[in-house]
């Protein structure tokens, strides 16, 4: 029988009311795998996402126990205790199951001092090669054998602070980089850290658990090892690409949104592209209020680039919003080699877009019609959400199961802000 898993959208239906953003799944994640090092902790503010059971289940064969419970306010916090790990291995079929798999070998090689795991899967973005997370772990005292399948990684002595110049600010390698040199012998430096607000994140949680992690202020990372972390309850930030995406929903279908439990300071480089566009925001401490009444404009070009750049994650959303603008935008991705396959999809819908290489140039039409399309990977997806609030007539957008990777309950809550979006699974 044929697996049915896609959304049905009726768009040009405006969205009115307000939104609470979810915590962050690239935040949650990291914090997860560095979990295993401690006690015993509660994540508040948890999204409850399948990327997230993946690292629960990872977590689980680690010999971990989980427990998902709900807080006074009503939102998920998920209690992990790491006393009874036994396993020091990730099954494939884990691994597979989401990126994020590799952050946890740092967390494995510093409690068990070995680990064996295979290549990690996630989002078809062009290779996403893990040699930096590799090299560095070796720089930490790791001996890794790689035969093509399989990593067995050991640790012949301690586990000892090293100076580390990442090639790249890569994001995942400073994570694991980070959990592994919490417990590691003497002081660790990270020059050209990723400097996204998840890696604050990060620090922030393994220092409530006692871990000495200093983050400066040109983004290097020093970490002082400790011999134990013991455990916190922690709450993790709200996702700054859930909010992107709601934005964009909004500029696509139009309406009035206020979004609740985000930090707009974390989108600083996204919101002036959506005011050049001509949404209307108010932005708050803790919230951030978008009107989009009027039709939307084109900016010149956005170009993606690590944190406090303009970020990759949220290149696909404001795209789909280009979509409608009058104009052309240019878009330059400089971090994935393969990140416009959403660009096809939004064509079939009537969107005008000429995608080669790292470059996509889009040109705004008046309305997008309908189509039968398919997600291509997470954000390429959410994109195609937004589009299709904003199209004529009925969108069939097939393959969500890359959507629940990152958004807790996006149909209902669009629905609730007035869209109509039939969720089939
Ligand atoms: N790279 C290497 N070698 C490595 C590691 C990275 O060449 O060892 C390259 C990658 O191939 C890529 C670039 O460096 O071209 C950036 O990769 P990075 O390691 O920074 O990304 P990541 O840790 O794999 C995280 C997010 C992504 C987000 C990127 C960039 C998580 C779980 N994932 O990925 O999020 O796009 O940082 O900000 O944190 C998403 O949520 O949809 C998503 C893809």
């Amino acid at each position: 029988m044929m697996e049915t898993n896609r959304y049905i959208v009726d768009g040009l239906h405006r969205l009115d009311g307000e939104v609470w953003v979810h915590g962050a799944k690239n935040a949650a994640l990291p914090i997860l795998a560095a979990s295993l090092l401690c006690d015993e902790c509660e994540i508040e503010n948890c999204p409850d996402l399948s990327d997230v059971h993946a690292a629960e289940n990872i977590l689980k064969h680690l010999g971990c126990k989980t427990l998902w419970e709900t807080d006074m306010n009503g939102k998920k916090v998920l209690s992990i205790k790491s006393t009874g790990v036994s396993a020091c291995d990730i099954p494939d079929n884990l691994m597979r199951e989401m990126r994020s798999s590799i952050v946890f070998l740092g967390a494995i090689i510093a409690q068990c001092k070995k680990a064996t795991i295979s290549y990690p899967g996630g989002c078809e973005l062009g290779p996403r090669p893990i040699d930096i997370h590799l090299s560095s772990l070796r720089k930490l005292g790791v001996e890794i054998q790689e035969d093509g399948e399989c990593l067995e990684c050991s640790v012949p002595q301690k586990l000892h602070g090293a100076e580390i110049t990442l090639p790249f600010p890569s994001v995942g390698a400073t994570e694991n980089i980070m959990i592994a040199a919490t417990l590691a012998e003497g002081e660790t430096v990270i020059r050209n850290a990723a400097r996204e607000p998840e890696i604050l994140d990060l620090a922030g949680f393994l220092n409530a658990c006692g871990a000495k992690i200093k983050i400066l202020s040109d983004g290097t990372v020093a970490i002082h090892g400790v011999n134990h972390l013991t455990g916190c309850r922690y709450r993790v930030i709200p996702d700054r690409i859930v909010a992107v995406t709601y934005l964009c929903c909004c500029a696509a279908a139009k309406g009035e949104i206020l979004l609740k439990g985000t930090k707009p300071e974390h989108l600083s480089a996204v919101l002036p592209v959506l005011e050049e566009m001509g949404c209307k925001l108010k932005i708050g401490r803790e919230e951030l209020q978008i009107c989009c009444n009027t039709p939307l404009q084109s900016v010149s070009s956005i170009s993606t680039m690590p944190y406090p750049g303009f970020p990759t994650d949220a290149l696909a959303p404001v795209m789909a919003a280009a979509c409608f603008a009058h104009g052309s935008t240019v878009f330059i991705e400089n971090i994935f080699q393969d990140r416009f396959k959403h660009a096809w999809e939004l064509c079939r819908m009537g969107a005008d877009i000429q995608a080669e290489g790292r470059i996509a140039v889009v040109r705004g039409v008046e309305c997008l019609h309908g189509a039968r399309v398919r997600c291509t990977d997470l954000r390429g997806g959410a994109a195609l959400v937004a589009a299709a609030l904003g199209a004529r007539g009925k969108t069939v957008i097939e393959d969500i199961r890359h959507v629940l990777r990152g958004y807790e309950k996006l149909d209902k809550t669009l629905n609730s802000l007035g869209a109509s979006i039939i969720c089939e699974l």
